[in-house]
C-alpha cells in the first residue's frame, strides 16, 4: 500500500524523481506527475490504465504560469480564470508547442485549471514544472475523494498519497472551450453552468458522446461502479427490483420499504453542494455492500445539480 501524508518535501522529491503520486484537490483526489517529463507522463496512463485518446489536465498555481503554456488566452476564457481560479474550473486552450502530444492526446488544445487545495498549491508553488493529474481512479470507476479510496484501488502502483482529507466539492472541475467566441461546457462540474453564464454569457453544452474521441471525457458509461446502478424515482423503482436485494441512493429523505443499513441520502439539508460531496463516496460505499443493484434518485436539475445528475446518469449507463 502507499504511504500516506501530509508531507510536501516528500512529494516533490518524489515528482521531482519522475515518480507518480496522488494528490488532493478540492474536487477529487488526483494522480499527478511532471506534465513536462514523458515518461511520467506514461506512468499515469499505466497505473490509470488509461487509454492513450483521453487526454490530461495540467494543474498550476498562477495565472502567468498558465500563460506559459499557451499561445493565446480569449477574451471570455480570462474573464473565467479570474472569476473562478483558483478553484474547480478547467479551461481548453491553445497549447504551446512544447506542451507534449502524450498530454493531449494530440489535440491542439491543452485542459489547464488552477486549483485551490491548500496543500496542492503549495506543492505546485514549490515545484519549477506543472503537474498532469487526472482524477486517481481506474479508468472508468468512480473518482475518489478521501485518500483512503485511492489507496484502496491504487495504492500497490504508487509511493505516495498526499493527503488533504475530503474532498470539498466532491465532483470534477467543470471544463470549458472558448472557440471563436462562443463559450462551450464539455463537461459539467463543480461550477454550475448559471455560474460560467453570468460571468462568459449564454454557453452551448457538449452533447455526451461514446464515440467521438474528440470528446473523450464525455464516454456514455464512466463514473461506474462495479454495481448495477438504475436511476429513477426510489418509490416506482422498487415496484420493479426486490427490496430484499438493493441498496438506495435517495436524494433528501429515506425510504420505508428497505433497511437502513442498505440506504444512503445525498443531502439531509437538502442542500445540492452537500449532495456533490457524497456522491462518489456513497456510490464506493454502496458497491461495497451485499446487494445486486443500486437504486439511485436524480437530484434538482438546477445549478450543481447538473452535474450530480450527469455522473449518475453516466454511472446508470451500461
Ligand atoms: O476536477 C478535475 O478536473 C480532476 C482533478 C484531479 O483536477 N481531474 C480530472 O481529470 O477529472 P480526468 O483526467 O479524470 O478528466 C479530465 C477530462 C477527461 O475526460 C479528458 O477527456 C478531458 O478532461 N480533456 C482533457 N484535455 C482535453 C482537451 N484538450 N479537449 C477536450 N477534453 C479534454
Ligand atoms: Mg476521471
Amino acid at each position: 500500500m502507499a504511504a500516506i501524508g501530509t508531507d510536501i518535501v516528500k512529494a516533490k522529491e518524489l515528482l521531482i524523481n519522475g515518480e507518480v503520486i496522488a494528490i488532493p484537490t478540492e474536487t477529487v483526489y488526483g494522480l499527478a506527475g511532471n506534465a513536462l517529463n514523458a515518461a511520467a507522463i506514461a506512468k499515469i496512463f499505466e497505473v490509470k490504465n488509461r487509454p492513450s485518446f483521453d487526454p490530461l489536465i495540467i494543474h498550476t498555481h498562477t495565472i502567468d504560469e498558465v500563460k506559459k503554456l499557451i499561445k493565446t488566452f480569449p477574451e471570455k476564457a480570462a474573464l473565467l480564470a479570474e472569476a473562478f481560479w483558483p478553484g474547480p474550473l478547467t479551461l481548453l486552450l491553445h497549447k504551446q508547442d512544447f506542451i507534449s502530444d502524450l498530454v493531449t492526446s494530440g489535440l491542439e488544445t491543452v485542459a489547464i485549471r488552477i486549483p485551490k487545495q491548500p496543500l496542492t498549491l503549495d506543492l505546485l508553488r514549490a515545484l519549477d514544472f506543472p503537474l498532469v493529474a487526472p482524477s486517481a481512479n481506474p479508468f472508468g470507476y468512480v473518482s475518489p475523494t478521501l485518500p483512503q479510496h485511492v489507496n484502496d484501488q491504487l495504492g500497490s502502483k504508487i509511493p505516495y498519497i498526499l493527503d488533504g482529507g475530503p474532498c470539498d466539492v466532491g465532483i470534477e472541475s467543470t471544463i470549458v472551450g472558448v472557440e471563436n467566441d462562443d463559450v462551450i461546457i464539455h463537461r459539467l462540474g463543480g461550477i454550475s453552468r448559471e455560474d460560467i453564464e453570468s460571468v462568459a454569457g449564454p454557453v452551448k453544452l457538449m452533447p455526451f458522446s461514446s464515440s467521438n474521441p474528440k470528446a473523450p471525457g464525455m464516454l456514455k458509461s464512466h463514473y461506474s461502479p462495479g454495481k448495477k446502478v438504475v436511476l429513477g424515482n426510489i418509490g416506482e423503482l422498487l415496484k420493479k427490483y426486490n427490496p430484499t436485494r438493493v441498496g438506495v441512493i435517495a436524494y433528501q429523505k429515506f425510504v420505508d420499504e428497505v433497511p437502513r443499513d442498505r440506504q444512503m441520502v445525498l443531502a439531509e439539508d437538502g442542500r445540492l453542494t452537500t449532495a456533490a460531496q457524497n456522491l462518489f463516496l456513497m456510490l464506493r460505499a454502496m458497491d461495497k455492500k451485499d446487494i445486486d443493484i443500486i437504486l439511485a434518485e436524480p437530484v434538482p436539475e438546477r445549478g450543481l445539480g447538473l452535474a450530480i445528475n450527469d455522473r449518475l446518469t453516466r454511472a446508470a449507463a451500461e
